[in-house]
């Protein structure tokens, strides 16, 4: 028995602390009291609700882990009923108005806002970071020639594992430090290569003149000119939807990384999982999948149709709905106040925006979607600007898992630095067969029997 979770005799409360919840196993007339923390009882208090001595204890049941604080976090922290975004604290509105998405890394990796020479530094480490070696170009150049750029990077992360052994040394600060400022600065240069590769062209080498998105941008795009000129507008926005993609807590992809990370391996392979992880359609895919459906609408005239089509449940109206957000995703907010400038800067008229605000307006609009809270998030408008930007559909993922990085990895120094580290270890309720017979080949039927 914890002293957090005490069976009573009497049903009189054991525990200490006023916050408590009093639980009566109707099987046994047994009454417990758990101690309440933060909102929250420990699910391992459950483990002491025994009907005998010999029985394993109650366990909690909850698929995708929806009721589940799987660690305590000090990086970022959402309101879903209210919209509310803030990192280290500071809201998101704020840091995508003022700051720019290499101090907003910092401030998820290390806690504070740097100082000038703090972030002075942390700049100069990252730009002289993001060169890949050599030996990566090989490795690119073994994928298929129409290879998927999500795919090439994800793989090539994990690579990168194998060029830094001593990335493996995970206790050593130094060590997670410069993997920290490595994976950041080449995650830029590996996507762009991906991209490069996927269309046949030569690989641009990273730009120390330029800021970190610029460069970015400059590796993309450049062609034959001797330095890429940039459009301001076009960097700003690209910088603020690094920043808005910068860290959203215990999504997929995080949970990802905490989860393989909490093996020990080295960083490059824990983030090469929340690549993965970021990779499904309902998660960082999502912005390919709102494309795509915009594209199969292809006119407002369709919205109404298609609105339909979903309410039928035949499909899911892609970039709405959140596990979190019960309102309107703040990230999409300021996406949104992006979209006009960057199709202006990009002298593009999107047919595709007229589709997404007649989507929009008709969804936000319409009980099956307000009565489930369903309404935009971050990835709904982010594929317009993709489009406008002229990235391709499949890179998409890509740009999201670049402004993810930085929260990936400081999940993971979060992880490394718990006191109550473990293993990620879930249970399962089985539901299999026992003590089954091993049937040799000539005396199977095929049915199972
Ligand atoms: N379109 C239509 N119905 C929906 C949608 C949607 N996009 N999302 C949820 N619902 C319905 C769902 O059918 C269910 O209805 P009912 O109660 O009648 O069964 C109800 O709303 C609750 O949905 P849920 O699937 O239980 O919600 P969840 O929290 O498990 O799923 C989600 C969250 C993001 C996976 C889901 O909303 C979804 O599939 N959205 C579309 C994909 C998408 O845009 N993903 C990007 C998420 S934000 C970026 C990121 O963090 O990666």
């Amino acid at each position: 028995m914890t002293d957090k979770a005490q069976a009573t005799e009497d049903g009189q409360a054991q525990t200490d602390g006023a916050e408590s919840l009093t639980v009566t196993d109707n099987r046994t007339g047994e009454t417990y009291e758990m101690e309440i923390t933060d909102g929250t009882v420990r699910a391992m208090d459950f483990r002491e609700i025994k009907v005998s001595d010999d029985d394993f204890g109650l366990m909690t049941y909850d698929p995708g882990y929806s009721n589940t604080a799987s660690c305590r976090s000090a990086i970022t922290y959402i309101d879903g009923e209210n919209g509310v975004l803030e990192h280290r604290g500071i809201p998101i509105e704020q840091l995508a108005e003022n700051s720019t998405f290499l101090e907003v890394s910092y401030l998820l990796l290390y806690g504070h806002l740097p100082t000038e020479d703090e972030l002075n530094q942390w700049i100069y480490e990252i730009t002289h970071h993001t060169y890949v070696h050599e030996n990566i170009k090989d490795f690119m150049s073994g994928f298929r020639h129409d290879a998927n750029p999500m795919g090439m990077t994800l793989a090539s992360v994990g690579a990168l594992s194998t060029f830094y052994p001593e990335a493996m040394d995970v206790k050593d600060e130094y060590q997670r430090h410069v993997s920290a400022v490595r994976l950041i600065a080449k995650m830029p240069t590996l996507a762009a290569f991906a991209y490069r590769r996927s269309l046949g062209l030569p690989y641009v080498y990273p730009d120390n003149d330029l800021t970190y998105t610029g460069n970015f941008l400059s590796m993309l795009f450049k062609m034959a000119e001797p330095s890429y000129v940039l459009d301001p507008r076009i960097e700003k926005a690209l910088d603020v939807l690094f920043i808005l993609h910068a860290d959203h807590e215990q999504n997929c992809s995080a949970a990802a990384v905490r989860v393989v990370g909490s093996s020990l391996p080295d960083p490059f392979s824990a983030v090469a999982a929340g690549c993965a992880g970021l990779y499904g359609p309902l998660h960082g895919g999502a912005n390919v999948a709102v494309l795509k459906m915009l594209q199969r609408i292809g006119s407002t005239d369709n919205v109404p149709d298609f609105l339909q089509g979903v309410k039928d449940g035949n499909e899911r109206l892609m970039g709405f709905g959140h596990r979190v957000y019960k309102n309107y995703d703040p990230r999409a907010k300021i996406i949104r106040g992006h979209v006009d400038e960057v199709l202006e800067a990009t002298s593009k008229e999107s047919p595709l925006l007229d589709v997404a605000i007649e989507l929009e307006n008709r969804a936000l609009d319409d009980e099956y979607f307000t009565s489930r809270k369903l309404y935009p998030n971050v990835d709904y408008w982010s594929g317009i600007i993709y489009e406008a930007m002229n990235i391709p559909l499949d890179a998409f993922t890509v740009m999201f898992a670049i402004g993810r990085t930085p929260g990936w990895m400081a999940q993971w120094l979060e992880l490394m630095n718990d006191e109550e580290f473990k293993i990620a270890r879930p249970r399962q309720i089985y539901t299999g067969p026992r003590e089954a017979d091993y049937v040799p080949m000539n005396e199977r039927n095929g049915s199972g029997s």
